[in-house]
C-alpha cells in the first residue's frame, strides 16, 4: 500500500478537500487497493470540527465525493505510517518536520511541489477563496496521483488491452514474480501467492482448451491480470 496523508493548519479546509479529490482520482482508476489516503492539521484549534461549509460547496459542486469529517491533528510518533507525507504551504512543511522530529527518508512534500509550477496553496480560511483552493488542490492531487503511478509502476485500468495483450501482461507478471527472492518474513507469503499464481495458469489453460469465445474469456482475464498486479505491488511494497 502506498500510504498518503494530506496535512494542512486546521484539518478543515485544504487538507479534508484534497483528500476527498485524491481519493475520488484514486477510485476512478480502481486503484483503491494500491493507495490509501488521509488528512491531518497541525493545530488543536479546530480538532474534532466538520469540514468548512464553504470546502464542502466545491467538492459539491464538482460532483466529488466525501466523508464525514472530524479534524484530526498530526500525532508524533506517525511519521513510519506514510509514504507521502503532503503539506499545503510551506509553513505546514515546517510544522510538519518540527512534529515529527525531521524527514530522514525525505518523504515530506509541498502538494504543488508535483507540478510543473511549485508554490504554496494559500489558505482559504484567511483569503476567502475556496475555489482557488480547490483548482490548485486538484492539480496538484492529479499531478502526485501520475507521479505515484510512475514511480510503483501501477498499472491502470486506462488502455483497453486486447486478449493476447492481456495474457502477455500475466505472462511477463509471473516470470517477473518467479525471478523475486524472497526473504525469510516472506516466504509463506511468497508461497501463498505462487499457489494463486498456478491456479490462474491452470484456469487460464482450461479456458483455452474450452469452446468458449474471447468475449466469454475476456471478464475472467482482466480479473486475474488485476489480482496479479496487485499481488505483485503488495509483495514489493512491503
Ligand atoms: P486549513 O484552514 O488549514 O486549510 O484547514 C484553516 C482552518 C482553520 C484555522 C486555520 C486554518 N483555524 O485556525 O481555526
Amino acid at each position: 500500500m502506498v500510504r498518503v496523508l494530506f496535512v494542512c493548519l486546521g484539518n478543515i479546509c485544504r487538507s479534508p478537500m484534497a483528500e476527498a479529490i485524491f481519493r475520488y482520482l484514486v477510485d476512478k482508476q480502481d486503484l483503491s487497493s494500491y493507495i490509501s489516503v488521509t488528512s491531518a492539521g497541525t493545530t488543536f484549534e479546530t480538532f474534532g470540527q466538520d469540514m468548512h461549509i464553504e470546502a464542502k460547496e466545491k467538492l459539491d459542486e464538482n460532483n466529488i465525493p466525501y466523508k464525514k469529517h472530524k479534524a484530526k491533528r498530526l500525532l508524533p510518533g506517525t511519521y513510519n505510517n506514510f509514504d507521502y507525507i503532503i503539506g499545503m504551504d510551506e509553513s505546514n512543511v515546517n510544522n510538519i518536520i518540527k512534529m515529527l522530529k525531521g524527514d530522514p527518508d525525505k518523504k515530506v512534500y509541498k502538494l504543488l511541489d508535483f507540478t510543473k509550477t511549485p508554490r504554496d496553496i494559500a489558505d482559504p480560511w484567511y483569503t476567502g477563496n475556496f475555489t482557488k483552493a480547490y483548482d490548485d488542490i486538484l492539480q496538484g492531487c492529479k499531478a502526485l496521483l501520475d507521479s505515484i503511478i510512475k514511480k510503483y509502476k501501477i498499472e491502470t485500468n486506462e488502455e483497453e488491452l486486447n486478449k493476447e495483450e492481456i495474457l502477455e501482461k500475466i505472462d511477463d507478471n509471473i516470470y517477473k514474480f518467479t525471478q523475486t527472492s524472497p526473504n525469510k518474513e516472506k516466504i509463506t507469503e511468497y508461497l501463498a501467492i505462487a499457489g494463486r499464481l498456478l491456479e490462474i495458469k491452470t484456469s487460464i489453460s482450461a479456458f483455452e482448451n474450452s469452446e468458449m469465445t474471447d468475449e466469454e474469456i475476456m471478464p475472467s482475464l482482466k480479473k486475474y491480470k488485476k489480482q496479479i498486479d496487485e499481488f505483485l505491488f503488495r509483495f514489493k511494497s512491503k
